[in-house]
């Protein structure tokens, strides 16, 4: 703790401290009165508490910023700025695809480089603080807010997580004016609510918390993230936001955490519906006790300054809360310059041209292609388009928690098409007549764009079928009768099982929520100027009914073995009416290049643990055209202390192929990463014999084996 911030708290109340505790949304700063009549009057709030908060979320744009900061200094006795944060999770008004998304690009430099710009964005519209990224790792689609994370694997989650943490950040510890401060959410294992029902309760091991849930937080707590949010849900019977274990032990002591930690919106408040604290003084206790320093609209901790006589404990705890929050304003320079800089001059590069060219970048690396049969892909730019489907000339490509993102700025596939094929037919009418069918039998190839709405996903989106709707498999069907090749772009941000669409689609192309320029990436996609990227971060279920399936589960007693045996025996770990095959495996994805990999070779067949593995491998572009691959290298400890995943991702490779070259490559592989949790809640790396396969996706490759002694 700095002099200067010392000297602050010696002067401050305690009333005051607990306001330093407390974030409000900006509709309390309206400049008109509508706060006084509206919410401040609901919350039973005075002007005096508005003058004496820490922080504010939900407002940017540098006039309102700087009239809000200018009167509330003005208002202030101590002169403490106030402290904007805001969700700019996957761009502040250039927005790029859907974290799930960027995720699929399996790219963290690239995902560093979109965090960054965002950042830069956000830091020009006055933010200080962005809630991003969130790591929370996720395996149940019927959860909205798989679109916001990196997928199902601890690993990825991990490299992602550090990636987006150093981009906001600017790879400074502290950013400078120019940048945000990352804040990390949601701690933790917010992403496996049971049944993918949205704020429904966690109840998973702290074994598994620690050894598959963790990864992702202690990637960015490594990485410098100031900032940490509580999660809604509970971990063993409490909820996150008053659970001491969580947070003082588990975070602080063990993980290091020593920043500010501020709860979720109202989760303070929560505590009562969730049962576990009587009235909101007795939330605030438990949250204060865990460690939590910033209330996020629950106005619990403003009811402990109502305290007459506080206890030393409670005065100790407020003071260390205290502390860390105005160590954190102080570093990022707010006492010296409130505005870290604001002027009209920073927002010139919001939502400027090389941002959005870095836009229709991520979105190409970021695309699927989930089926290309007889190579139907890409298209001639003469080749007579007829386009439908809801998404066609829709706006809606942005996802949700695109800030400042307008629908009115996105251009729509349709647009893009026209822009980059000399005959596109589009067809409004989603039921398609008689006239309609008629004019898409002349065209050449029908594209048909289908999907959920931004609506659809995101938080409080849980579905119980997480499907394309009936009418636009219905259309889907009406397009069949056409007997034309027809190409589907899906438009979704969580997995969808798609089965109708894979049967109905000669071409099946994941465009997730691809952001400002993602219909423009797709016209290059779909005329073979670009390649499309991504491989899947998250398995896509054959059935409703298997879900949660993802890739890196446990063998089980009765594993299936992959012949015609699993057929015959009957007690395995299987169903009876549907296989345990998804419809695209974690990291699937196609190329319109044919490329393959050879000669996979292990520097040495026995390590030591302190070593890494040189993996070794050819890969072959087969093609005349450029090609893009993810090499992937998957282990399995045939032996654990506990069970083990089947195959778990330990290290990725993106790289890019000339026309026909062949290309050894090498990727390193530190043993630590294969060190796991123990019965005893230890991470520690086991001798022993293990088996790696090095492939282009989660189910086949070409194996090696090695020994850890
Ligand atoms: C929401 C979300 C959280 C977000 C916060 C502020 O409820 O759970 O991710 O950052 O409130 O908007």
């Amino acid at each position: 703790m700095s002099q200067f911030v010392k000297e602050l708290i010696s002067k401050m109340t305690f009333t005051e401290k607990i306001g330093q505790m407390t974030q409000l949304s900006g509709d309390f700063f309206a400049s008109d009165n509508s706060a006084i009549t509206g919410p401040l009057q609901q919350a039973n709030l005075a002007t005096t508490d508005l003058y004496q908060v820490g922080s504010i979320l939900g407002v940017s744009g540098v006039d309102e910023v700087k009239k809000i900061q200018e009167n509330y200094l003005q208002h202030s006795r101590l002169k403490i700025p106030l402290l904007f944060m805001a969700d700019v999770v996957h761009g502040y008004r250039t927005i790029f695809p859907i974290p799930l998304a960027l995720a699929a690009s399996f790219d963290p430099q690239l995902v560093s480089q979109t965090s960054e710009i965002f950042s830069r964005e956000a830091a020009a519209g006055g933010v200080h603080v962005t809630f991003a990224p969130m790591v929370d790792l996720v395996r149940d689609p019927r959860w909205g807010r798989v679109m916001e994370a990196n997928g199902e694997d601890p690993f990825l989650n991990s490299e992602l997580a550090k990636a987006s943490v150093e981009g906001i950040q600017g790879q400074q510890k502290i950013p400078d004016a120019d940048h945000v401060a990352a804040c990390v959410k949601h701690f933790a294992g917010y992403g496996a609510v049971e049944a993918g029902r949205e704020y429904n309760t966690v109840d998973i091991s702290e074994w598994r918390l620690r050894d598959q849930y963790l990864s992702g937080y202690q990637a960015a707590i490594e990485a410098g993230v100031p900032l940490v949010m509580t999660a809604f849900n509970t971990f063993q019977g409490k909820p996150a936001t008053g659970n001491y274990h969580l947070m003082r032990d588990i975070l602080r002591r063990e993980l290091g955490f020593k920043g500010p930690l501020i709860s979720d919106w109202d989760a303070i408040g929560e505590m009562i519906a969730h049962g576990t604290a009587s009235d909101l003084q007795d939330a605030a206790q438990q949250a204060l006790k865990a460690g939590v320093d910033i209330d996020m609209m629950s106005m619990a901790y403003l009811k402990l300054a109502r305290r007459v006589h506080p206890s030393s404990e409670l005065v100790d705890l407020v003071n260390q809360a205290v502390e860390r929050i105005l160590n954190f304003k102080e570093s990022l320079g707010l006492f010296t310059d409130p505005n870290r800089g604001l002027h009209s001059e920073n927002e010139k590069q919001i939502f400027s041209t090389h941002n959005l060219e870095i836009a229709q970048q991520a979105a190409v690396e970021s695309t699927v292609l989930l089926k290309n049969k007889n190579n139907l892909l890409p298209l001639s730019k003469d080749c007579r388009l007829g386009l439908v489907g809801k998404f066609a000339d829709n706006p809606d490509l942005l996802g949700s928690w695109s800030w400042q993102g307008k629908m009115a700025e996105t251009q729509t596939i349709k647009s893009a098409l026209q822009e980059n094929f000399t005959k596109v037919s589009y067809i409004q009418n989603q039921q398609l007549q008689a006239v309609d069918l008629q004019l898409l039998k002349q065209q050449d190839v029908i594209v048909a764009c289908l999907g959920l709405s931004a609506q659809q996903s995101g938080e409080a989106t849980s579905m119980t079928h997480p499907q394309i709707p009936d009418q636009q498999l219905a259309l889907l069907r009406k397009l069949q009768q056409l007997n034309k090749p027809i190409i589907t772009v899906l438009i979704t941000g969580r997995p969808l099982v798609l089965n109708p669409i894979i049967k109905n689609s000669d071409g099946l192309l994941l465009l997730w929520f691809p952001g400002s320029r993602g219909a423009a990436a797709l016209a290059q996609i779909l005329l073979g100027e670009k390649e499309p990227g991504g491989r899947l971060p998250m398995t896509f279920p054959k059935d409703l009914g298997q879900i949660p399936l993802y890739y890196n589960n446990f063998r089980t007693g009765r594993p299936l073995v992959g012949d015609k045996s699993d057929l015959e025996n009957k007690y395995l770990s299987k169903y009876i009416d549907q296989e345990n095959q998804p419809a695209f495996c974690f990291g699937y994805g196609l190329g319109y290049a044919k490329t393959a990999l050879s000669e996979s070779k292990l520097d040495k067949k026995t390590y030591q643990s302190i070593d890494s593995i040189k993996v070794s491998v050819k890969i072959e572009n087969h093609s005349d055209i450029s090609a893009k691959q993810v090499i992937q290298v998957y282990c399995h400890q045939i032996v654990g202390e506990t069970v083990r995943p089947q195959w778990e991702l330990k290290a990725f490779q993106k790289v890019k192929l000339q026309p026909k070259e062949i290309r050894k490559v090498e990727i390193d592989l530190p043993l630590n990463r294969l060190a796991y949790v123990h019965s005893d809640l230890k991470r520690r790396l086991d001798p022993g014999n293990y088996c790696l396969r090095v492939g282009f996706d989660s189910q086949s490759g070409l194996r090696q084996s090695f020994k850890i002694i």
